[in-house]
């Protein structure tokens, strides 16, 4: 019923124009036949308009790896959600966890930045996911009740279906962790169980949510078959065509 989608956070690893083609022109032919899977391929800004340039005629769609909130003005370093769109890019990953960390992003900022992009037209990817220590503590529940509480704050129903929620524990992002398929799945259905419960169960069925966090070919399959987890946001697996196909063809396996 939900559409599987797989997105590749390229975070500041591959950023020139260049071998950002290179990349994308292995990967277009490998995912040419796959219809039943959303790929998504996010490089930095810099690589963007190349990127939005080589899969036009594919079936990856490209995304930006953040925005800000508003449209123009002084905001020296920031980018606006139409500039995004007037070069064709259709996605944005929003408070991704270093953008949390590293940028001090509060939940607050990244539902300010997740009602413009949706008030824009741009499909947003937004991150949740809690800390080591904080699951260590039997706190996941509580925190990443607050973080939906906060993130997806005042979002119609609508929006709230168009907004693909990433679930990532920070502590299985770039560590080579990953959860287990059932501590992943128990998440996910609590995030569903809280969606269905701040709107109703038809939305709540209708919510993407993704996994991510040391997505590999070989853990692909597992995760990607339990029912409440509609794909992944992939990042180191996703810098080299081959494995992310790896990856979209496990997302593709499950809806079959
Ligand atoms: P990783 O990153 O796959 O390298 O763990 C995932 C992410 O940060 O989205």
């Amino acid at each position: 019923m939900r559409k599987p989608i797989v997105g590749g956070n390229w975070k500041m690893n591959r950023g020139i124009p260049v071998e950002t083609k290179e990349m994308l022109k292995k990967l277009i032919p490998l995912v040419k036949k796959i219809t039943a899977v959303d790929i998504i391929i996010a490089p930095p800004f810099t690589a963007l308009i190349s990127a939005v340039d080589i899969v036009k005629k594919s079936n990856i769609k490209i995304g930006a790896q953040n925005m800000y909130f508003e449209e123009k003005g002084a905001f020296t370093g920031e980018v606006s959600p139409n500039f995004l769109k007037a070069i064709g890019v259709e996605y944005v990953i929003l408070g991704h966890c270093e953008r949390r960390n590293i940028f001090k992003e509060s939940d607050e900022l990244v539902n300010k930045k997740l009602k413009k992009a949706l008030s824009r037209n741009l499909n947003p990817i937004a991150c949740i996911g809690e800390h080591l220590e904080e699951r260590e503590a039997g706190k996941t529940k509580e925190i990443i009740q607050n973080q939906i509480d906060k993130t997806f704050k005042d979002l119609t129903k609508e929006e709230m279906i168009k907004t693909v929620i990433a679930y990532e524990p920070i502590w299985a992002i770039g560590t080579g962790k990953t959860a287990t398929p059932e501590q992943a799945e128990e998440i996910h259905i609590f995030i569903r169980e809280m969606v269905a419960s701040k709107y109703d169960k038809a939305t709540a069925d209708l919510v993407r949510i993704q996994y991510g966090g040391s997505i590999k070919p070989t853990n692909a399959n597992e995760l990607f078959e339990k029912e409440n987890i509609d794909g992944g946001l992939v990042g180191g697996a996703s810098l080299q065509a081959d494995s992310l196909f790896e990856i979209v063809k496990a997302a593709d396996e499950t809806t079959k």
